[in-house]
């Protein structure tokens, strides 16, 4: 396994994500618990990012230099490098000009650079530059304006690049780091998904042995594999509750049970849709119906979790971003997530099964596809937990959630077939609380306007509108206006976030 050591640099999770496209296991940890990590995991290469310092700052992070003497092949990006050669005596200097952007690179020749054509583009960012190489090491490669931007010490195994291979302007950099942790490192392409899951379901069983494992199913992509997993490996051990609240999308909630009503699991659906309406009724403010929406669903658990009493374990669909721990600053922060809104505290357990949390979203969807699990469960888009609740403005009844539905189906159906789904990453439509004036069939119609939201992002923390084709957007609002009863006028949102949020409450 390849171990990337984090300095507080935006890309840690690209360079593991870029390790594992070569099918080779890699993991994350902060600068500060390196030494530690390379005792216990052994890996059989290491890669420092970059990070956001200059190495002169005062607290800029630092590496222990028993690290360089382990004997195991070492990269080092951008301030990696500049740590690098600080630590083994060479010399690192502030630049007058920062060197920012696409550049030339010059190579020498080096393990590094086998196949990779000279002249070829490297991204690179640098706030301080090479000045003086420590002992031993030699420049393979230059700029315009920088005399070292790669440098080795092929004895050691020890290798720095001042530009950034993981980025996808680097037009090589995928092959430099194939470089690197094959041909350096030794390393084989053999970590598929149908490894991981032979692996995972050994390892679940192993720890499970004759016990009993909860989950609360969502539906969504994680906790949808987690239970395919678990379902795999210890069958009828495992009971899932399924919260239907009523806010799912079209036909969602019947998918998710006819995906999983045969897999050898306890299934349990809740049709809580009453409940929830219930409890939503006279409720306008977004927030409270938030609130009212996450009690219920803890409610709900609570009730199903006295029927079970006591499990042995608790399965959560926790994936590997939800852990990474930060590089920087003191006593890293871990974030915790839950899949849904709260946990059967009702419910008595000795441990947590985590079975994704080293898998990247984009893994957790090739895991399930390996495991059989169909491409409407695979491929879902994000969803938030009080689903079409917060998509229906206003007082939410159960006729505007079916017209929600069957409009927000139409316009599903239409970018699918249109094969922008792909490209937009959340998709959906939102009944607003407004009515309008309108004709159908020469008779005045007074009924609901219907928002179109699409949006791409990489982050989901910022995001810009999707800027779908007129034809489609055309095709979609003269479907749903024509299909879908009590909806006479169609809007599409052309806010991106900031300062819109995503979701419209
Ligand atoms: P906003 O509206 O904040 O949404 O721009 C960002 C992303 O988060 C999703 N979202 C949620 N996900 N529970 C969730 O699991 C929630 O309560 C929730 N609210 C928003 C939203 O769909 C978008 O992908």
């Amino acid at each position: 396994m390849i171990l990337v050591v984090d300095f507080g640099g935006q890309s840690n999770q690209l360079i593991a994500r870029k390790v594992r496209d070569l099918k080779v296991y890699c993991e994350v940890v902060p600068f500060n618990k390196a030494l530690n990590s390379i005792e216990e995991k052994k890996p059989t290469g290491i890669i420092f990012t970059g990070g956001a310092n200059s190495i002169y700052e005062e607290k800029a992070p630092k590496i222990e230099k028993e690290v360089f003497e382990c004997g195991i092949p070492i990269l080092a990006l951008d301030y990696g490098t500049q740590l690098m050669v600080q630590a083994l005596g060479g010399k690192v200097k502030k630049v007058d000009r920062i060197e920012f952007g696409e550049v030339n690179l010059n190579i020498e020749e080096s393990v590094l650079f086998k196949n990779i054509e000279n002249g070829n583009v490297v991204w690179i960012n640098n706030v301080d530059i090479i000045e003086e190489l420590p002992e031993g090491f030699k420049s393979t490669a230059s700029t315009k304006n920088s005399k070292i931007v790669a440098m080795e010490n092929i004895e050691k195994n020890l290798f720095g690049f001042q530009f950034h291979p993981e980025v996808n302007n680097s037009k090589y950099g995928k092959d430099m780091l194939a470089n690197f942790v094959y041909g350096v490192c030794g390393e084989k392409a053999d970590w598929t998904m149908a490894n991981y899951a032979k692996t995972a379901i050994d390892d679940i069983k192993k720890k499970v042995g004759d016990g009993k494992v909860l989950l609360a199913l969502s539906g969504g992509v994680d906790s949808s594999v987690t239970a395919a997993l678990l379902s795999k490996a210890i069958g009828n051990k495992l009971t899932c509750i399924f919260v239907d609240h009523g806010f799912m999308r079209k036909n969602e909630g019947d998918e998710v049970e006819e995906a999983f009503k045969d897999s050898g699991m306890n299934f349990i659906r809740v049709n809580a849709e009453d409940r929830f309406l219930n409890k939503l009724k006279g409720i306008t403010d977004p927030e409270e119906k938030r609130k009212a929406i996450g009690e219920e669903f803890i409610r709900v658990f609570e009730d199903e979790g006295r029927k079970i009493k006591s499990v042995d374990y608790l399965a959560q669909g926790t994936i590997y971003p939800d852990i990474i721990e930060s590089g920087v600053g003191d006593g890293a922060v871990i974030k915790s997530h839950h899949n849904v809104g709260g946990l059967p505290d009702v419910v008595d357990f000795k441990d947590l099964v985590e079975p994704l949390k080293m898998l990247f979203k984009d893994e957790v969807r090739e895991l399930g596809r390996e495991l059989g699990l169909p491409n409407y469960l695979v491929d879902r888009q994000p969803f938030p937990g009080p689903g079409l609740g917060i998509r229906v403005i206003g007082e939410i009844t159960k006729d505007k959630l079916d017209i929600l539905r069957d409009a927000d189906y139409i316009f599903r159906e239409e970018l699918e077939k249109a094969g922008l789904s792909k490209d937009i990453n959340q998709y959906f439509a939102v009944l607003t609380n407004n009515r309008t004036v309108g004709v159908k069939e020469d008779i005045r119609t007074y009924d609901y306007t219907l928002a179109l939201r699409a949006v791409e992002t990489t982050d989901f923390m910022t995001a810009e509108w999707s800027r779908i084709p007129y034809e489609i957007l055309d095709k979609v609002s003269r479907r749903i206006v024509d299909e879908v009863e009590h909806i006479n006028r169609i809007v599409y949102d052309i806010t991106s976030k900031p300062p819109a949020t995503i979701e419209w409450e």
